[in-house]
């Protein structure tokens, strides 16, 4: 670290990519120090308008000095620029989803095990958001307990950045978008133990890119999850509704949460629709708590673990959707080789 500023590189500097390098470059404990894209124009113009070194092409952003690399590369390069990295004895913070397969994010799990100095986090940023914040804790002091609920994921297509419509890039729906959403499931609502999911391939031909879901969860709780891409954007494209004993909560994209805490409780709502994508959607306190992280003065919870377990519920909704029957989601073990 120079004079306590963390040195950052990014690869991939299209939509993602920018947002990290805007909140980033704002933080006075963090510099960065180089940038790289497939894109040699882009990478020339980003490193300009940072005063960052341009880096051409992998290694030499490996090389170039960086403590951190933040991975906001389409979603197959994610684990191969990851392992990457950590051989270089570099920090990762990669972008959803850790790898498109669950033995791709077995492999980080353990080059990370392997190197235990190295620390890794995955971009599950709704965690961040205030809406997803408040009833997590409400959640967690059991103000409500979440016996039934049901979530609604649509989305208005699968073609914009352009690379998304191809699940050889993207993974499809389920890997690029629906990644959040049970990890959402599962920071919200308990460990999901089985997934029973019925899919079709209605629209984008090859994809599967309708889902019907049933959760088991822990303590016996419920949740449906109903979702597509090719909706429109017709608000609220996103919306959980939480139901415990005479209370409910619901949450509407990361705009809105409203609850009630009883039958003869008045509703509280909060509404975050003024404050800036990058505020509502969590990506900046995100970021902030990861280079606190990595400064060593707080503690982050999205470690490569939970980019796993993301993995696991939907590998076992892949597994059912084909199956056609309920699958068991098995624990993570605590030997990733098994
Ligand atoms: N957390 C979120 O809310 C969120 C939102 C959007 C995107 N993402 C994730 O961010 C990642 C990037 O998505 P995006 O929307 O920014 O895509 P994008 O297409 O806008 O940007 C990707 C950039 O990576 C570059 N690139 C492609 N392959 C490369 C390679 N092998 N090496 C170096 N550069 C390469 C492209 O030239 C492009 O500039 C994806 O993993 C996506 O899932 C996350």
């Amino acid at each position: 670290m120079t004079n306590n500023k963390v040195k950052v590189g990014i690869v991939g500097l299209g939509y993602a990519g920018k947002i990290h390098l805007e909140i980033l470059s704002s933080l006075k404990n963090v510099c960065v120090l180089a940038v790289s894209d497939r894109d040699q124009k882009l990478t020339r113009q980003i490193a300009i308008q940072y005063n960052a070194t341009p880096c051409f092409d992998f290694d030499s952003l490996l090389s170039s000095g960086i403590e951190v690399l933040y991975v906001c590369t389409p979603n197959a390069y994610h684990a191969q620029q990851t392992l990457g990295a950590i051989a270089s004895g570099i920090h990762v913070f990669s972008e959803k989803p850790m790898a498109l397969n669950l033995n791709d994010a077995r492999r980080i799990t353990m080059a990370l095990n392997e190197k235990n100095n190295i620390k890794y986090s995955v971009g599950f940023n709704r965690r961040f958001s205030p809406v997803y914040r408040i009833a997590h804790e409400l959640l967690r002091t059991e103000k409500i307990e979440p016996y039934v609920s049901c979530v609604k994921s649509v989305r208005g297509g699968s073609f914009v950045p352009p690379w998304v419509v191809d699940a050889e890039i993207s993974g499809g729906f389920l890997y690029d978008s629906l990644v959040h959403v049970v990890d959402l499931i599962e920071y919200l609502l308990g460990s999901i133990d089985t997934v029973y999911c019925v899919s079709n391939s209605k629209v984008y031909k090859g994809v599967m890119d309708e889902f019907v879901c049933i959760f088991s969860l822990s303590e016996g709780n419920i949740c449906s999850l109903v979702a597509t891409c090719h909706a429109t954007w017709s608000y609220p494209w996103e919306r959980f509704e939480i139901i415990g004993k005479h209370s409910c909560l619901s949450i509407e994209e990361t705009n809105t949460i409203r609850y009630s805490l009883g039958l003869n409780k008045k509703d509280k709502e909060y509404n975050y629709s003024h404050l800036s994508n990058l505020v509502k959607a969590g990506y900046e306190y995100q970021d902030k708590s990861f280079v606190r992280w990595i400064l060593g003065t707080k503690t982050h919870d999205v470690d490569q673990n939970v980019g796993l377990r993301s993995l696991q519920i939907l590998e076992a909704m892949s597994c059912s959707a084909t199956r056609r029957e309920p699958i068991e989601v098995k624990h993570i073990s605590k030997n990733p080789s098994d």
